[in-house]
């Protein structure tokens, strides 16, 4: 047999492989300070406790942790994540709640309960590529729209709308990935005004509300203005705690959720109940919010640094967004310069990047790059941003 391609399926035909996952062998190379990654330090994983906790739960409670386990997840873990969610301003309780596979699978189980081939989903520019991965490979077509540093332009959201049919936005309203933005709450209430006028659901992705750095940062969830059932809320504990524990959640009104569990027990009948099991019992001894103290402690420097350094080298040649949460800052340089083509350059001076192009689905984004301050130290990061200065200098 030479080729398969007799056998893939429709919408095999429109999967799209991450276009930045070639970047990510940069990011182990000792003498390259690495901007380039996209996930959590390991220092901040809570190893030790993990482990104890762990141990106990295996040893203890073998026939939840190691059983197969309910497909909406472990119901003491549902009662947390939604006492959790009303500190976010969600009015929801334990039925409301499926845990899932990382927040990546409520995207995934999402997008295969609403989505037909063809059918239109707004997304931001720039936006999360597993979030697009999620929706190309149900055949869906992308529509692009423009944010400012408020987070999505209602005018341009209306006139996408207004344009063809979209069923569905996708936000990461709090500190985007990529662009580390915070969208206020009066664009979120105007994004929710065109969802009832155009009537779209929407997918609100949170996975770094609780990383935030700065006072005063509202990062009030959209669910919680939302009166008609439109937001699908996920969240995720791969930010706070360790993502290696697969442990997500999607929270939406009843008759979604319902098809939305039937979708997972075809996926995987249930989340891993070790993980579940490990998470369920940190959250239940209170040892959540000093954890996300500590990881917002331990951010909090280096993206200070990041900013000071990229004020230092950058200004009058390029934009960046303030990174007040989350782990990216978005950079935009002023003279159009396409990042893709000095990404060779940047890595043979030791320093590494994302260019930004494939964030936009829109083809657009060429002259901006997504930096993130979370693996290197102090120190290298000053050295990063000086050799990039001089990458961009050239
Ligand atoms: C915006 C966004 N959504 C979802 C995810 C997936 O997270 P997880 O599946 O680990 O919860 C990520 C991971 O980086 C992300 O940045």
């Amino acid at each position: 047999m030479t080729s398969f391609d007799s056998f893939f399926s429709r919408d095999a035909a429109s999967f799209r492989p991450s276009a930045i996952r070639a970047f990510a062998k940069l990011i182990n190379d000792p003498n390259i300070i690495s901007f380039a990654g996209g996930v959590p330090n390991p220092d901040t994983f809570p190893a030790e406790r993990i482990a104890q906790v762990a141990e106990q739960v295996i040893r203890e409670r073998r026939a939840i942790a190691l059983q197969y386990g309910p497909t909406r997840g472990l119901p003491r873990l549902c009662e947390s994540i939604a006492t959790l969610s009303r500190t976010r301003g969600i009015d929801c309780t334990a039925n409301d709640v499926i845990v899932t596979t990382g927040s990546q699978q409520a995207l995934d189980l999402i997008a295969h309960t609403l989505l037909d081939p063809g059918d239109v989903v707004a997304v931001e520019l720039p936006t999360y590529i597993g979030g697009s991965a999620s929706f190309f490979a149900r055949s869906a077509e992308l529509a692009g729209v423009q944010q400012d540093d408020d987070g999505i332009v209602p005018e341009s959201l209306r006139e996408v709308a207004s344009r063809r049919r979209i069923k569905l936005l996708y936000t990461i309203p709090n500190f985007q990935n990529p662009s580390g933005r915070l969208m206020t709450q009066e664009r979120r209430a105007a994004v929710l005004q065109l969802a009832e006028e155009f009537d779209f659901l929407v997918i609100e992705d949170d996975p770094y509300g609780e990383l935030v750095y700065v006072d005063g940062a509202d990062t009030t969830s959209m669910q919680s203005r939302d009166t008609s059932g439109r937001v699908l809320y996920l969240g995720s504990f791969s930010k706070v705690l360790a993502p290696g524990l697969r442990c997500g959640w999607v929270i939406a009104a009843k008759p979604l959720l319902g098809k939305i569990e039937i979708a997972k027990q075809a996926a995987d009948l249930c989340s891993g109940m070790l993980d579940q099991s490990i998470v369920d019992e940190l959250v239940a001894n209170g040892e959540l919010g000093p954890q996300v103290e500590r990881v917002r402690a331990f951010y909090r420097g280096k993206r200070g640094i990041l900013i000071e350094e990229l004020e230092r080298h950058f200004t009058g040649k390029a934009e960046w967004t303030p990174a007040d949460g989350g782990l990216f800052t978005f950079v935009t340089m002023h003279d159009g310069v396409d990042t893709a083509t000095r990404i060779n350059d940047a890595v043979a001076s030791g320093v590494a990047y994302i260019p930004g192009g494939p964030f936009f689905v829109d083809g657009s984004g060429a002259n901006t790059m997504r930096l993130t301050f979370a693996k290197e130290g102090d120190e290298r990061i000053r050295e990063g941003v000086a050799r990039l200065a001089r990458v961009f200098a050239q």
